[in-house]
């Protein structure tokens, strides 16, 4: 079993992109889940920090934490060091006084301590605080939690995500920030092997995370300056555009130039009604049509909009396995759907 160590404010999206990659993912604490296997896929999540191979879990309470450690059977050999975390600042928990206590307990078990470069480390966990309430996501159940999870790190998030869009070759005002990009190419099923679509692409955000996770990445958008746009982020972010892991074409994602189950996941930020000129009605086809295309080409999808799309996502053909409202600023909440093709 694994602890994970979530980031973000929404544990619930992050603990649904952790399932992406990890099985049998439920929510603890605050900032913290469960995984019965955690594999390499997990170092490319946006939204987990770090998976630790279990030692063990008690309340958020250092004594309570010596205790399990000193109980615990410990299969390593090597230098240690220990390195504690008060999750979001919620348990209150002094993480040098668990630090300097659980380093007490391996030195007396014979560990020596090393903290510049340990062969493994122990990571501590403390979080306590009401989880969210989410019925597509497990041990989401809005109770109040207090958790110490202990275990040796085992995968690192790698954050490798590409530079914020502003940085980027090619920008448009309305880019996606790139963890989100990444987290929706996850869910979509971006990976080694696995081909992704972004029917929508834009400035190339999402194509662009797909390729750096290692999926064939291909972009489709109706405007020739978002195809030449997108490309140049690819070239610049994933390799040259004589590498086949991406391709770009200009098209119209409510008649894709694809043949049907041409790839195996679709993830797409719709135009929002309030920046373009598109007429409401027209906006609702255009998703509806594009939603029905997708649900051709791909058997699994992430929409990403500025309003709920649920509708006209089952009028496609699509089962909405999950939710999710997310606040950008103010004036923008994103709706994300992550769905099933029926
Ligand atoms: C919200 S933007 C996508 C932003 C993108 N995720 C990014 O990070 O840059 C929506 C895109 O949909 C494109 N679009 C609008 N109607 C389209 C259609 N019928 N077919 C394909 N693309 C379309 C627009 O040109 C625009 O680039």
């Amino acid at each position: 079993m694994y602890w994970l160590e979530l980031s973000g404010e929404e544990d619930a999206f992050a603990a649904h992109e952790a399932a992406s990659a990890a099985a049998g993912v439920e929510l603890l604490a605050p900032g913290i889940a469960r995984a019965g296997a955690a594999g390499p896929a997990v170092e490319r999540l946006a939204y987990t920090r770090a998976a630790h191979e279990a030692i063990g879990r008690t309340e958020a309470d250092v004594d309570a934490a010596v205790a399990l450690l000193e109980a615990a059977g410990i299969d390593r050999e090597g230098t240690v060091a220990v390195r504690a975390r008060d999750v979001r600042g919620s348990s209150g928990v002094s993480t040098s006084d668990a630090e300097r206590a659980l380093g007490q307990v391996l030195v007396d078990r014979g560990f020596e301590v090393d903290l510049d470069a340990p062969d493994h480390t122990l990571r501590a966990l403390f979080a306590a605080g009401r989880r969210p309430d989410h019925d597509a996501v497990a041990g989401a159940d809005g109770e109040e939690s207090s958790v110490a999870a202990l275990g040796w790190v085992a995968r690192e998030g790698r954050r490798d995500f590409a530079p914020k869009p502003t940085d980027r070759p090619f920008f448009q005002p309305g880019s996606m920030a790139p963890a989100d990009a990444r987290a929706y190419a996850n869910l979509a099923g971006a990976a080694p092997g696995r081909r992704f679509l972004d029917p929508m692409c834009g400035t190339g955000g999402l194509a662009v995370e797909a390729g750096l996770v290692g999926a064939e990445a291909v972009g489709t958008d109706a405007q020739a300056k978002m195809v030449r746009g997108t490309r140049r982020n690819l070239r610049e972010y994933v390799g040259g555009s004589d590498d086949p892991a991406w391709h770009v074409a200009r098209g119209d994602a409510t008649a894709l130039p694809l043949r049907d189950d041409a790839v195996d996941g679709v993830a797409f930020d719709a135009p929002y009604g309030r920046q373009s000129k598109i007429a409401t009605h027209d906006l609702a086809d255009l998703v509806a049509g594009a939603l029905a295309e997708t649900a051709r080409v791909a058997p699994q999808a992430v929409l990403v909009a500025d309003r709920d799309w649920r509708s006209e996502a089952r009028g496609a053909g699509w089962r909405v396995d999950a939710t999710f409202e997310r606040r950008v600023h103010r004036s923008l909440t994103r709706h994300v759907l992550t769905l099933t093709r029926e």
